[in-house]
C-alpha cells in the first residue's frame, strides 16, 4: 500500500453509553463500523449496510438512526446510546424482559435495532397503541417472526414501566 492509499485517520471525541471516548478512526468511517471495530460495541448489527433493515438502528441525543450510514464526525457532541447501554444497572431493560417473554426475538439478528427503536417510542409515548408500534418499528425488518410477538413485546414493557412492575409479574397478573 503507498502511503497516499492509507485512510486518513481522525482523532475524534465521542459519547457512547454515557462515556466519553477519544479515538482515532478512519475518516470514511460511519457511526456503526466506529462502534464495532474501533470501540468493539458489537452489539449494532451490520445487516444491509446501506439503510434499509434498521439493525444498526442506535439512538442519538434519544432519536432513533442508522447508524451505518452516519458519517461518524455527525455523531462528534452527541450523545450515542447503543443496545450496550439499554439496561439498566439493576438488570435488563423492560422491553428486553418482555421480548424474552413474548418470544419476540428469534435468531436474534434484528432485535438489538428493535429494542432501540422501542426504547426510543417509549421514552416519548408511555402508552403507545399497536398502530403507532408498528410505525415506530417499521424500518425494523424481521425475517423471523411475523411482528406480533415483537409488538406484543412492546405492549407488555409499555404497561410494566407503567405500573412498575417486573413484565414477567405483569403477564402473570
Ligand atoms: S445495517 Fe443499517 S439499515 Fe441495515
Ligand atoms: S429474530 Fe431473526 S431477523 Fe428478527
Amino acid at each position: 500500500m503507498r502511503c497516499w492509499e492509507r485512510p486518513l485517520i481522525e482523532i475524534i471525541r465521542l459519547s457512547v453509553n454515557g462515556d466519553s471516548h477519544e479515538i482515532g478512526v478512519p475518516s470514511h468511517y460511519t457511526l456503526l463500523e466506529t462502534l464495532r471495530y474501533v470501540l468493539g460495541l458489537t452489539g449494532s448489527k451490520q445487516g444491509c449496510d446501506k439503510g434499509d433493515c434498521g439493525a444498526c438502528t442506535v439512538l442519538l441525543d434519544g432519536l432513533p438512526t442508522l447508524s451505518c450510514i452516519l458519517p461518524v464526525q455527525e455523531a462528534i457532541g452527541r450523545q450515542v446510546t447503543t443496545i450496550e447501554g439499554l439496561a439498566d444497572p439493576d438488570g435488563p431493560h423492560a422491553l428486553q424482559d418482555a421480548l424474552d417473554l413474548t418470544g419476540g426475538a428469534q435468531c436474534g439478528f434484528c432485535t438489538p435495532g428493535i429494542l432501540m427503536s422501542a426504547a426510543a417510542l417509549l421514552n416519548v409515548n408511555s402508552s403507545p397503541t399497536r398502530q403507532e408500534i408498528r410505525e415506530a418499528l417499521s424500518g425494523n425488518l424481521c425475517r423471523c417472526t411475523g411482528y406480533t410477538k415483537i409488538y406484543e413485546a412492546v405492549e407488555l414493557a409499555a404497561r410494566a414501566l407503567r405500573e412498575q412492575r417486573p413484565p414477567a409479574e405483569v403477564l402473570r397478573s
